[in-house]
């Protein structure tokens, strides 16, 4: 019979001392979301979508859910297949992601040697600063302008040198909600032709603006998209990275073939067919966002105008207690504090959602 447990006695007393961890793993900044606990609240904290996924997502997932299909490595010919269609690019042009954090690491994995020239963006999704980080850049942060938060894109032009190897960008930016047009991108492109420049464009579906199409002109871009935020599916973990062909030959070369699990390559294609369920949900969330800043501009608390699905607003010092009181409410917001003093983010989902926000919301500002 086979055995199922097993005991450590017997095992005492070999090692004295643990492995050391590589230097860069040693030096980095440990980064842990308060992911925990969060089922059953208004998440107004994440920028997911707070409804949840288009139901004919639950749908094809069930049908298609067999012993049979799970018991075989993902195969991904269909779902490479659709999603080209759908982004109206070649099926070389891109690559399937266990979520935009697999495309940062894959990126960061192909192109950047221990101790490469990385830009990243301050503050910004924590994501890029992780891997460049663990793979032992030398990482250069670029600030949002202080007073506004606007993008700083003289300030990264000038940042820009022949050795640079990365640029790392989320269009338009979390936490801060602003972004830039693909006419400044472009600007950024030509300005570093020996850096590989990422546009995470996590929230595109939101700001409209995208440089998806430029992937055969710039040959040093490269797109994310996500399935995390609009389409409902963070738990799925589900992206791609885009590019040119060549480049993506090289991404694939250093990608675990089976990072994508079966089951997100089968909800990215039910997803994406049903476009009305997102044309709804973004002209909703956008509505919700509106509400949120008429309710910011009531109480008078001072906000940053947003490309994407949340706002960010200044709590001075009460940021902490905001977010705090408001969980005990049941509504979950992030406290950005620190790293933009005094803020707070709010993820615009539905409109009833923000009412519910700005009613406990402006029951405890007002006290
Ligand atoms: C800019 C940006 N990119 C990507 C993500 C999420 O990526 P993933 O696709 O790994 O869920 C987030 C989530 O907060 C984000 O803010």
């Amino acid at each position: 019979m086979c055995k199922t447990s097993f005991s450590l006695s017997g095992c005492e007393g070999q090692a004295k001392a643990c492995p050391t961890p590589r230097e860069a793993v040693r030096r980095m900044a440990p980064y842990s979301p308060p992911s925990a606990g969060r089922e059953g609240k208004l998440r107004l904290d994440f920028n997911e979508n707070t409804v949840g996924c288009s139901p004919a997502v639950i749908e094809f997932l069930r049908e298609r859910l067999t012993a049979d299909r799970l018991s075989i490595y993902p195969e991904y010919v269909e779902a490479v297949e659709e999603l080209a269609g759908f982004f109206g690019i070649s099926k070389r042009e891109f690559t399937l992601t266990n979520g935009t954090d697999e495309a940062i690491q894959l990126l960061v994995n192909t192109y950047i040697d221990d101790g490469g020239d990385v830009i990243v963006l301050k503050p910004s999704y924590a994501m890029y600063r992780f891997y460049a980080d663990l793979a032992g850049a030398a990482v250069r942060e670029i600030e949002f302008r202080r007073e506004t938060l606007a993008f700083p894109l003289e300030e990264i032009l000038t940042a820009i040198s022949p050795s640079t190897r990365a640029i790392l960008v989320a269009n338009p930016n979390n936490p801060t909600g602003t972004g830039i047009d693909a006419e400044d991108v472009r600007r950024i492109l030509e300005a570093a032709p020996g850096a590989v420049v990422l546009i995470d464009e996590a929230y595109f579906e939101f700001s409209g603006v995208t440089v998806l199409p430029c992937i055969r002109a710039y040959p040093n871009l490269f797109v994310s998209r996500t399935f995390s935020k609009v389409y409902g599916m963070a738990a799925m973990r589900c992206g791609c990275l885009f590019s040119s062909s060549e480049n993506v030959q090289w991404l694939k070369k250093a990608q675990s073939p089976y990072s994508v699990n079966s089951l997100a390559a089968l909800a990215a294609r039910a997803a994406i067919r049903d476009q009305d369920y997102i044309t709804q949900y973004v002209a909703e969330a956008l509505e919700a966002r509106a509400l949120l800043c008429d309710g910011f501009d009531r109480l008078g608390i001072r906000y940053y105008p947003s490309r994407a699905n949340f706002v960010l607003f200044q709590a001075a010092d009460r940021s902490i207690e905001i977010r705090d009181t408001l969980r005990e409410r049941g509504v979950l917001v992030r406290d950005r504090s620190y790293e933009v003093p005094g803020c707070v983010r709010v993820t615009a989902g539905t409109r009833q959602q923000a009412q519910l926000f700005l009613t406990e919301l402006e029951k405890l500002w007002n006290r």
